[in-house]
């Protein structure tokens, strides 16, 4: 096992989202996804850096433009689109569009369940330092979970608020779905299933209240002036996504950090427009514990602490209908419905944020 101060890279020309899916030799696949799973293994760490993989870079900054706009002192106005969300109330988890932030959290038709999203989100934006336990909790941190299918029959149009969101938030979506699903059957091969096996798991991606798969918008404010910081501090807690795996775009600030399979931190350093690949519990479940999901959190120093932080994430999921069944046949994990595997994951996600 080599040891690591960069994450692998891994060249996705042969199955650039530009290409057609008719241009696509299923060699080539086969060959990217033993690419990735021999470094997954060489390397010890579930995550990889992804280059030239044709997501544009004007779709990124696009989304990066409206996810801003979260930001700004007139977000107030969106409040009355939004019932008031109380922690440990259950929601209806069927979502289409939810905001975190303001006040603890305003939030319609919320996919959380039990613990809320007030939870999720004071989590996810806990400001702490590392050694002194100070903790800096912004109040105006805000996430914006999109699925395309839901926002279509929201009663909800964000357009109305932030000109351009959906368009911006589509594309980027469709990007990021299109390089996942290129990467899921490259995985195919070296995982010895049907190469249709993961594009079966979201056959409903398009149909409304089905399939969960959102692209996530980020942002971590940034801190008062005055805040002591020597040192590093966590931005956002470590955490694993319950997806099955998870593209992450190249935030404006750095910070991010992976953790390897035996515990090893390694700083996400990109290379030009590259993104990240990471794996989520599903993947684990299906591959008997082989491909566990990669842990990760936000570091931030002084400088980077002193600019809001922008990111987005596009995380897989599969249909709520699926039957989730260990791929070698092996029943590691006994075979569970997506639908109750993920709520189970939220619940017991009160003590540790999952995306
Ligand atoms: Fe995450």
């Amino acid at each position: 096992m080599e040891q690591l101060t960069e994450l692998p890279i891994i060249d996705c020309t042969k199955i650039n989202i530009t290409l057609d899916d008719a241009e696509i030799d299923d060699n080539d696949l086969r060959e990217f996804g033993e690419d990735i799973f021999e470094s997954f293994k060489r390397y010890d760490v579930t995550s990889a850096v992804l280059t030239n993989h044709g997501i544009s870079e004007e779709v990124v900054k696009a989304a990066e433009r409206v996810t801003s706009e979260l930001e700004k002192p007139d977000f107030k106005k969106i409040a009355p689109y939004f019932a008031p969300m109380k922690l440990g109330e259950e929601f209806q988890r069927k979502c289409d569009i939810h905001i975190d932030g303001e006040d603890g959290g305003i939030v319609k038709h919320s996919f959380a369940t039990k613990h809320g999203v007030q939870l999720l989100t004071k989590k996810l934006m806990l400001l702490k330092k590392d050694k002194s336990g100070d903790t800096f909790n912004p109040e105006n941190g805000r996430t914006l979970r999109f699925v395309p299918s839901l926002a279509q029959v929201s009663v909800l149009n964000i357009d109305d608020i932030i000109p351009g969101f959906n368009k911006a938030y589509n594309a980027l979506f469709c990007e990021s779905l299109k390089l996942a699903k290129r990467v899921l059957t490259a995985l195919t091969f070296p995982l010895h299933t049907d190469r249709d096996y993961f594009n079966k798991m979201i056959e409903d991606i398009h149909t409304p209240g089905e399939n969960g798969s959102a692209l996530r918008g980020n942002i971590l404010p940034k801190v008062p002036q005055d805040f002591p910081i020597d040192d590093q501090v966590v931005r956002i807690n470590e955490h694993e996504d319950r997806s099955i795996i998870t593209i992450l775009h190249q935030a404006n600030v750095n910070g991010l950090t992976v953790k390897t399979m035996s515990g090893k931190s390694v700083p996400v350093v990109h290379k030009g427009d590259s993104l990240l690949l990471q794996t989520g519990n599903i993947l684990a479940r299906l591959t008997s514990g082989k491909l566990p999901p990669t842990p990760h959190s936000v570091m931030g120093n002084k400088e980077q602490l002193q600019q809001s932080r922008i990111s987005h994430a596009f995380l897989i999921f599969p249909d709520e209908k699926v039957e989730l069944r260990c791929i070698d046949g092996s029943d590691t994990y006994p075979p569970v419905s997506a639908f109750i595997l993920l709520n189970d994951l939220e619940n017991q996600d009160l003590h540790g944020l999952k995306h």
